[in-house]
């Protein structure tokens, strides 16, 4: 059983424990698709204010629907459309206060009102996006957004497969 106990009483905090709760769940799995299950589950656990928390892969250069928690969500996404195919498309991680406002944002679950998305890169390679949505407009901050980079970068070869078991025989 998995029982991570998050206290943290500032974010700068939360996210610390977040990743280091993260790094031991996925410690030693290769898997991405699981080890991404178990990282959105305990996000989705942790973090307040949220009604979705999941990721979406790049496959062939489109991204497409990964593990996640919420409301069942748009399966496929171009590079280039909505938040998370800008982040994919720029690299860069979207904090979006407004989504109503961005333009061309895709609507999964009418309730969002506020998005990060955060690409996952391996050796340079994107591998997909972590993407947070929430009911409450503004909900994610600078420290939200730099907790979930530092989370993703910590994570990211666990998440795309680059892990050294998967190239033992
Ligand atoms: N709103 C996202 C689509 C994914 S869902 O929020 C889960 C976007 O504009 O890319």
């Amino acid at each position: 059983m998995y029982d991570f106990r998050i206290e943290a009483s500032d974010k700068n905090s939360l996210y610390r424990e977040l990743a280091e709760a993260a790094d031991a769940l996925t410690a030693g799995e290769s898997d991405p698709i699981a080890n991404m299950a178990n990282v959105a589950a305990l996000l989705w656990e942790s973090l307040p204010d949220l009604n979705w928390a999941g990721f979406y892969r790049n496959l062939g250069g489109e991204l497409v629907l990964g593990p996640f928690q919420g409301r069942p969500a748009c399966i496929r996404i171009p590079f280039g459309k909505g938040v998370c195919g800008t982040a994919a498309s720029t690299l860069e991680p979207q904090r979006v206060a407004d989504v109503d406002a961005f333009p061309g944002h895709i609507a999964c679950d009418a309730a969002s009102r506020a998005e990060l998305v955060v690409p996952i890169l391996v050796e340079g390679r994107l591998i997909g996006v972590l993407d947070l949505d929430s009911p409450a407009p503004g909900r994610f901050d600078k420290e939200d957004e730099e907790g979930c980079v530092r989370l993703v970068q910590r994570l990211s070869a666990r998440l795309g497969g680059m892990e050294k078991a998967d190239f033992q025989g």
